[in-house]
């Protein structure tokens, strides 16, 4: 199908010897904006010596294009389908009320993204941003509704209890840090918005605290990620 899971899930899978359907508890697609993106220019990947700096932008066939073709083939596969919503606050609740008429299982709002200029992490470093954005999309659907959580937030206690309070029925955490790589040989800045996200073996032991302290803060499910 034109369905292609993260080379992580897949290996995990065939490491434990299991079809991969019956060990995932859901699948996600690619961040949606309302209308599709063709992501950013320039150079979207960089590797450090201990994790992978990304500025893919967001690249998405847009939330119609996924409700036609990439959701019904999710959903074929077995596990519970996610949507993942990016974009700005307008789009994340038309994107919702979208979705809200389709069989997904649940939607998950990034709040998160290094990588666009208007929206992704611009909500997710102050809790009060947070919250307003939580309780709008909240209104727009009936679906589960999980809150991917920036790193980056001011205080990410604070960040994941404001989502709660808001009306998130899980949280996800978490999305890359703000990093930035320079080429030598040009002596400038690899990506063109300069910023990127790192994820990868560097951030684990960081990403594990946050998790521990949000888990410890709110009474909502917590992916660890
Ligand atoms: C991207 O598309 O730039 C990455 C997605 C994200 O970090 O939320």
């Amino acid at each position: 199908e034109n369905i292609r899971l993260s080379r992580q899930a897949v290996n995990f899978c065939h490491a434990n010897g299991v079809p991969v359907e019956a060990e995932l508890g859901a699948i996600s697609g690619k961040g949606l904006t309302l209308e599709g993106k063709a992501g950013n220019e320039g150079e979207r990947l960089y590797e450090t010596p201990a994790g992978l700096i990304n500025s893919i932008g967001l690249q998405n066939p847009g939330v119609r294009h996924f409700i036609q073709h990439e959701l019904p083939a999710m959903k074929r596969l077995g596990p519970a389908a996610m949507a993942n919503l990016g974009g700005t606050i307008e789009t994340y609740e038309e994107g919702a009320r979208l979705l809200d008429g389709t069989d997904v299982d649940l939607l998950e709002l990034n709040i998160s993204c290094p990588n666009v200029k208007a929206g992704g992490i611009a909500y997710g470093i102050k809790a009060e941003s947070a919250r307003e954005v939580v309780a709008r999309v909240r209104a727009c659907t009936q679906k589960p509704l999980v809150v991917k959580l920036s790193p980056n937030a001011e205080n990410i206690t604070e960040m994941a209890l404001a989502c709660e309070e808001a009306g998130a029925d899980g949280l996800s955490l978490v999305n890359t840090f703000q990093a930035m790589a320079i080429d030598l040989a040009s002596r400038r800045p690899v990506f063109q918005n300069v910023f990127a996200g790192l994820s990868g073996p560097a951030i684990r032991p960081i990403a594990l605290r946050m998790v521990y302290q949000v888990c410890k803060a709110v009474h909502v499910p917590v992916v660890g990620l």
